[in-house]
């Protein structure tokens, strides 16, 4: 449980009143109990307010809304008020300001503003976080600590402060400047360097600059690379000093940061070893597809090994930053908000409790619109399902989802592969995964999202999309895996380079050969409009002779492999684009292109169907979702309708009673109106 002290799954959110005058918080208070929300999280960009200059801190404010929200029994998720610098500051401290991509010093602007080495920062945002966990240790109404928010959420900085830091990060890392230029082979283009003092950041200024699709390109990828993870670092540094400054007065207090699912500048892997609770804020567009928001979902509760999440931010109704800020349709927040649940999450927060009413949020969606009163459309649907939430209790609390299927991500390998210069800027490693993810998702089969350093023992199936960098270890762990009984795929473009970006010589896919039994001899890069087609040599794999492929088509010699499918078209037209090795008591399979979407539907529930995988339902009507989560040996079956219609659902011979009806399931079958959610206990 996050806290033993709030024992259902919590409900509220972001909640600003130090942004309102005291008039309205009675209101506000009057109306959080209406619709049954019991967490707020206070304090997010309060800064500037709680510390009016360098000396001065005032927090009367808080107290006095601490205090309130406690006596009507709604906990506090208390943000430390850091990611937005008092204007102060920004005056007296100048390091605190970034330098951006092109050289231009910040003025005061913006949040998630500032340098992550500026030592006035350092010192400041930990100096705050001290202060608040002295000040709020003792109070009842504290649940949990919100560091910051929403880390990285800006640009990167480039300033004289960073770039001493990166030095001082390299030397750390390779030791001597002749390991540094080896790992980036600064041979290339005469690039060597003497001294440590040579190295400057790859900003738009030296080696990097905006191209197509939205890429940043880059001369020297190694280069890059360590300085987007020294970047990521960096601000994890800044998180650690706040999370050290809070657990030296509330050890037993959990902390948390909001993350943002697949969010590339930082390697949430690294991050979550020092988070207690994952927690993260998800704002799906209006056609966003629901397997993605599944998989960032399970991406995130992959972080900490399956332990609970916190969806600590979502839209009650719409956003106001995307191009078109569409409506959640009624019934949507509910169901959007149970797929969480369905997925993971022991909280159900909101950006924000009040829509706030001046500068850039003003028309986000918020539990009390403009209006000031309850009789919305969209207040009503917070209530109901503040109701239900009540009524469901402790009953979820810590169930975990259970998946045979493992998906393999890693954001060095995002990183590497979405700066090469080549074979093609089409390439985007989260859509490649979100592929396979998808075909599963559709067939109802569970899958975890989880870290190359994961535990793969407990998976029938492990999924490597675009393993294009092969980290240290982890080839010699794919094989002991196979070894054992384990099937493993992986796709073109993978076993190219090492942890630098330099090539794995010797023919690709480099350290992982043998596991495949294949050579990739070239790799061709399709334009958006040619296909290639995969033709089925084994033809119990789809329904279908052949199917579609494209973008990438990696020119592949069997080495032991068994060929179960070839290219049909071009001059490598009969050489294979599907190959399966039997390796110990496995088999790797290799997919050599990027099929389409029908391909991977039925071919993955069929071999996961060979490996004793069973979907949670036999079979799965189309925007049908379906999750299971497990608590003490009892399951409980999620069923979530996306469609606007009602549809029915057999569930084999399953049954059992919906949690939020109270209602009997049985008869092997259920009907769901358009919309809806089932949660059903099932009987064992
Ligand atoms: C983010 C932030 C919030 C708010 C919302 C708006 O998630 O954390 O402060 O800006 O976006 O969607
Ligand atoms: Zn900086």
């Amino acid at each position: 449980m996050i806290n033993d002290k709030k024992p259902k799954i919590w409900y509220g959110g972001d909640y600003n009143p130090d942004q309102w005058e005291k008039e309205v918080w009675d209101e506000d208070l009057r109306m959080f109990k209406l619709a049954g929300i019991d967490v707020a999280t206070l304090n997010v960009f309060a800064w500037a307010k709680n510390q009016p200059d360098e000396d001065t801190y005032d927090f009367g404010w808080l107290d006095e809304m601490m205090d309130k929200l406690h006596a009507d029994g709604v906990g506090v998720c208390l943000a430390t008020s850091t990611a937005a610098h008092p204007a102060w500051m920004a005056r007296k401290y100048p390091d605190v300001l970034q330098v951006d991509f092109n050289g231009n010093k910040r003025k005061f602007g913006g949040r998630h503003n500032s340098c992550p080495n500026s030592p006035a920062f350092r010192k400041y945002s930990a100096r705050m976080a001290e202060k608040l966990a002295e000040r709020y240790k003792d109070h009842p109404a504290l649940l949990i600590w919100h560091i910051n928010n929403e880390y990285g959420g800006a640009g990167n900085c480039y300033c004289d402060n960073c770039e001493a830091a990166f030095r001082v990060w390299l030397k750390e890392r390779y030791g001597t400047i002749e390991a540094v230029n080896r790992a980036w082979n600064t041979a290339f283009w005469g690039h060597i360097f003497y001294d440590w003092e040579d190295i400057v950041l790859p900003s738009g200024r030296s080696e990097e600059w905006y191209g197509a699709n939205g890429r940043t390109e880059t001369n020297f990828q190694g280069l890059s690379l360590d300085y987007t993870r020294f970047h990521s670092d960096s601000l994890l540094e800044c998180y650690k000093l706040e999370y050290e400054a809070v657990k030296k007065h509330t050890p037993d207090i959990p902390v948390t940061t909001n993350l943002m699912g697949a969010f590339k500048k930082l390697d949430y892997h690294k991050w979550a070893k020092h988070m207690d609770v994952v927690s993260w804020d998800n704002y799906p567009r209006f056609d966003t597809p629901h397997s993605y928001t599944g998989m960032m979902h399970d991406l995130m509760r992959g972080l900490k090994d399956g332990q609970p999440f916190m969806l600590m931010e979502q839209t009650p109704s719409q956003q106001n930053w995307q191009p078109y800020n569409s409506l959640k349709r009624p019934g949507v927040m509910r169901l959007w908000s149970y797929q969480a649940v369905a997925r993971g999450a022991d909280t159900i927060l909101f950006f924000q409790l009040r829509r706030s009413v001046g500068a850039c949020e003003k028309y986000h969606g918020a539990v009390i619109e403009h209006v000031g009163h309850e009789h919305t459309r969209v207040f009503r649907e917070c209530a109901q399902l503040g109701a239900e939430l009540g009524k469901l209790g402790d009953t979820l609390l810590d169930s975990r989802v259970k998946a045979k299927v493992a998906i393999l991500f890693d954001w060095e390998n995002w990183w590497a592969v979405e700066m090469s210069s080549g074979p093609s800027v089409a390439l985007k490693y989260v859509d490649e995964a979100h592929k396979f993810y998808d075909a599963l998702y559709r067939a109802g089969i569970a899958a975890d999202v989880v870290s190359v350093e994961a535990d793969l023992s407990g998976y029938d199936l492990v999924i490597a999309p675009v393993m294009y960098m092969v980290k240290n270890g982890i080839a010699n762990k794919l094989e002991k895996y196979v070894e054992a009984g384990g099937s493993v795929i992986s796709t073109y473009f993978s076993g190219i380079v090492g942890e630098t970006d330099l090539v794995t010589l010797g023919g690709y896919p480099g350290e992982l050969r043998k596991l495949f039994g294949i050579w990739a001899e070239e790799i061709d890069a399709l334009l958006p409009t040619q296909r290639n087609r995969i033709v089925l040599s084994d033809n119990t794999l789809g329904s279908k002779p052949e199917y579609e492929c494209g973008m990438l088509c990696d020119l592949i010699h069997t080495e032991g492999a068994e060929v179960k499918a070839v290219y049909g078209e071009d001059f490598y037209r009969g050489m294979p684009a599907l190959t399966v090795n039997k390796f110990g008591a496995g088999e790797a399979w290799y997919l050599a292109t990027s099929p389409e979407a029908a391909f991977l539907q039925e071919w993955l529930p069929q071999l996961c169907a060979s490996r004793g995988i069973k979907p949670l339902i036999p079979s799965t009507p189309a925007g049908v979702e379906t999750t299971l989560r497990t608590k003490d040996g009892q399951d409980y079956l999620f069923v979530l309708n996306h469609n606007a219609d009602s549809v029915t659902v057999e569930l084999g011979g399953q049954s059992g009673i919906n949690l939020l009806t109270d209602s009997p399931v049985q008869g092997g079958k259920t009907e769901l109106a358009g919309h809806d959610v089932q949660i059903i206990k099932l009987n064992n």
